[in-house]
């Protein structure tokens, strides 16, 4: 009996046809390229080719398989492309990745999602089927046919193994005989987060931190090697010339060419291509004198719908001195591009990645705002008197003293308006009196900084676990 069900060929171990629509396979797939990684006799990648892909590729390490989907692709007349071996045997880009029934018999998941990740097409699905426990434990090891099989609990897979993926539950896969635990369906696409940096200090500190690309932006323009200018495009020497004239300096040197359309134009392009040439890891770092106008056009680039994500640092400004401020990492980001990303990707998608990719990541928050269904309101300016933090002077400290109140220095002599940097973060809490008080939950330092500012009102997200008073408020504000 085969594994795969061939339409009136009698059944097969595996519902195939089932499988198709639990799987969420598309519907059509003209023009995209397609690859099954253990496509057993090839029965997706006939669908795919039906469906219209370009391109349909199969790979499974067991010959006698491939040998009958070649034979079958004969009969059938159409045109797949079966090869004996492994996903690292597979160069190229695909729209879409099949991974179904495999991830058990894989050794070396990590490297194997790795794989994945630079097989996929910046826009690109990756369809996965795969048993998941729904116990607390990590891995859970089964033994069966003799062997041992590791199966991976759901919040393991999202948060370890496709950690670089955003990952969408699809639904229940069709159950087999002798399953030892469910199978679940995942469409899981590519995150790329893209930070454009300025070689500032404390932004290259606190990107150190995080494990990904940097792409040196300068060197793309002022390269250390030499090259021989007949064969450069005239933008480019046109860089050269005033990268000589102002002696490498490449904030003056963009500054006297920023006129120039087509420079301009250049610069993003080459920068865009940097970036889907070197980049390629979940966060990728354009390290440079980006001024600002480059760094806009360039973020206008990097689409949302093709994965990427664009977070644009501190931007030097023309005479090469850091703008906004100089905290961390995504704190670094101004109300502004807050408000953009908020748009873009919803409140809640902003709050978790800035509370878990900040310099001083706050979990807590990030594990409440996640357990339960958070309702958000804002950025809205808030008077910095009503609102009351949960650290700092007076208060609880939960790290050395001098440190807490160096960071609360440092962003008071960064900032020049409240709108320089992110939103803080706060709820609302009823008082024993009665009264109702908005409770800071992240932001405390930037509080006592617009305090010794004086500043009188601070932006600020809010956040509700709870709809009625998520509407009181909406109400409120709207008024
Ligand atoms: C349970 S079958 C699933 C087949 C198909 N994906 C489906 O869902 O109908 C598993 C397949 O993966 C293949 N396989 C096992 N390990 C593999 C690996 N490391 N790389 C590629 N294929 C593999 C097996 O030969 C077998 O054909």
């Amino acid at each position: 009996m085969t594994y795969q069900t061939f339409p009136g060929e009698g059944p097969g171990h595996s519902d195939s046809i089932s499988k198709l629509k639990a799987l969420g396979f598309p519907g059509r797939m003209d023009g995209l390229s397609y690859l099954d990684i253990g496509c057993n006799e090839g029965f997706f990648c006939f669908e795919a080719k039906k469906r219209g892909a370009a391109v349909s590729v199969g790979v499974d390490t067991y010959a006698p398989y491939i040998d009958n989907a070649r034979e079958r692709g004969q009969r059938y007349n159409l045109d797949v492309d079966f090869r004996v071996g492994d996903i690292f045997d597979v160069e190229g880009q695909f729209d879409y990745i099949l991974v179904a029934s495999v991830l058990h018999y894989i050794k070396e998941p990590i490297l194997f999602f790795r794989k994945v990740f630079s097989l996929l097409n910046p826009n690109g699905t990756l369809l996965l089927e795969v048993g998941v426990t729904d116990n607390d434990r990590d891995l859970t090891r089964v033994f069966r046919d003799d062997t041992d099989y590791v199966y991976p609990s759901l919040k393991f897979l999202a948060k370890n193994w496709l950690r670089d993926f955003d990952v969408n539950l699809f639904g229940e896969s069709v159950p087999q005989v002798g399953d030892p635990v469910n199978r679940k369906v995942f469409h899981c696409h590519k995150i790329q987060s893209v930070y454009l940096a300025p070689p500032s200090a404390s932004a290259l500190s606190a990107i150190s931190q995080v494990e990904g690309q940097r792409i040196d932006a300068d060197q793309y323009f002022l390269p250390a090697v030499p090259r021989s200018l007949a064969r450069v495009p005239e933008q480019q020497k046109e860089i050269f010339k005033a990268g000589d004239k102002f002696d490498g300096d490449v904030v003056l040197a963009f500054k006297s060419i920023a006129h120039d359309r087509s420079i301009v134009n250049y610069v993003v392009d080459v920068l865009n291509e940097a970036v889907r040439f070197q980049g390629g890891s979940k966060h990728t770092f354009v390290e440079g004198r980006i001024v600002p106008f480059i760094s806009e056009q360039l973020s206008a680039r990097l689409k949302p719908s093709e994965g990427f994500r664009v977070f644009r640092m501190a931007t030097c400004d023309a005479e090469g001195s850091i703008q906004i401020g100089q905290t961390g990492a995504i704190d670094v980001q101004n109300t502004a591009d807050v408000r953009a990303d908020i748009e873009k990707f919803g409140a809640q998608a902003w709050a978790e990645r800035y509370l878990l990719q900040n310099r001083t990541p706050n979990r807590a928050l990030f594990e409440r705002i996640t357990k339960q269904k958070a309702y958000w309101l804002g950025p809205i300016d808030v008077p910095v008197a009503d609102l009351i933090p949960m650290s700092g002077p007076g208060r609880k400290y939960h790290e050395d003293q001098a440190e807490w109140d160096r960071r609360a220095d440092q962003i008071a002599k960064a900032v020049n308006s409240p709108d320089d940097i992110p939103p803080s973060i706060a709820f609302v809490r009823d008082e024993e009196d009665g009264s109702r008080k908005l409770v800071l939950a992240d932001g405390a330092h930037r509080h006592e900084a617009f305090s010794r500012r004086g500043f009188k009102t601070m932006p600020v997200l809010l956040w509700f676990d709870n709809e009625a008073l998520y509407m009181s408020y909406q109400a409120r504000i709207a008024a």
